[in-house]
């Protein structure tokens, strides 16, 4: 049988306003999330038993993710859910780790619509977004991709009418960051929240303008992320410092997004990044999410 091929996209937080921790060890967010089209990819085809394995694409490298990891997750709720089969994935990594751009809650969503296409989508799509919760915070919008507004720990979503795209800069430090290590700072630093313009950046993205959005970028774990890891704080700078209209850390990092006027103006940036990071990429935003490939 031929496998079914799913596009995995990353995401990145426009906004990420963090609130209280909650009694289950989640804090209560509010952010917009904007679907990027950087992706991994995941094949799939029935098994005997689950199993997933992970590569890097040509010309990357760097670690994998362990076992038991959220691809083997999502085929074994999925199957538990349906009655179906179990699945062997095989999973093109070109999303670093602990970047902060959601890749493995990304390779999850993928998983789950490759399932579903695949046996003649078993579940309604409510139930397939309550089992993409289960699985992670982010997997229902990386899921769905697009721009939308989340709350709770980020699994309700809404989407958000953003009819152009945008081009980024997304410059990856030789580190990873943990994202519950990011959190517990958070808490530990108790500093005093930024404002964020919930209401300006849907104008901006309506816009289209990138200088109207670019100051309108904020994310709350950027305090902990830059206290865990000073260096980070500095190459946000540098982004700007070489030309980017705005910067922000991608959700708990490393990643650092750089917003810019189109694809040439991403270029002219990154090229100036070479010798901050040790892999620059220029993307664009994305309308779509986890995306069958033919
Ligand atoms: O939901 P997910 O498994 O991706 O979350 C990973 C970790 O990030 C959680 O275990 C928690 O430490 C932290 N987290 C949080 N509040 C959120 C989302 C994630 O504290 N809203």
């Amino acid at each position: 049988m031929k496998p079914v091929r799913v596009r995995a996209r990353a995401k990145l937080n426009l906004i990420l306003k963090v609130g209280a921790r909650r009694p289950d060890g989640y804090h209560e967010v509010e952010t917009v999330m904007q679907a990027l089209d950087f992706f991994d990819e995941v094949s799939l085809v029935p098994a005997d038993a689950t199993a997933v394995a992970f590569s890097w694409a040509p010309g990357l490298s760097g670690p994998l993710p362990e076992a038991p990891d959220l691809v083997h997750r999502s085929i074994e709720l999925f199957a538990a859910a349906t009655g179906g089969n179990r699945f062997r994935a095989e999973v093109v990594k070109r999303i670093p780790l602990g970047a902060g751009l959601g890749g493995g809650s990304a390779d999850a969503a993928a998983a789950l619509l490759g399932l579903s296409e695949s046996q003649g989508r078993l579940l309604r799509a409510e139930d397939l977004f309550a089992l993409a919760a289960e699985i992670g915070s982010d997997v229902p919008f990386v899921l769905q991709g697009g721009t939308a507004y989340a709350a709770g720990r980020g699994e309700r979503i809404r989407a958000l009418p953003a009819p152009k795209q945008f081009w980024w800069v997304l410059g990856f430090p030789e580190f990873p960051m943990s994202t519950p290590e990011v959190y517990e700072r958070h808490d530990e630093l108790a500093r005093p929240l930024m404002d964020a313009d919930l209401d300006g950046l849907k104008d901006a993205l309506r816009s289209g303008e990138p200088l109207r959005l670019a100051g309108l970028l904020r994310n709350d774990l950027e305090l902990a992320a830059f206290d865990i890891r000073p260096e980070l704080g500095l190459l946000k700078e540098g982004v700007v410092a070489a030309g980017a209209f705005g910067a922000v850390l991608a959700g708990s990092g490393s990643a650092i997004a750089g917003l810019c006027r189109d694809e040439a103006h991403g270029r002219e940036v990154a090229g100036r990044l070479a010798d901050d990071f040790p892999r620059v990429e220029v993307v664009e935003s994305a309308t779509r999410g986890a995306e069958l490939v033919d």
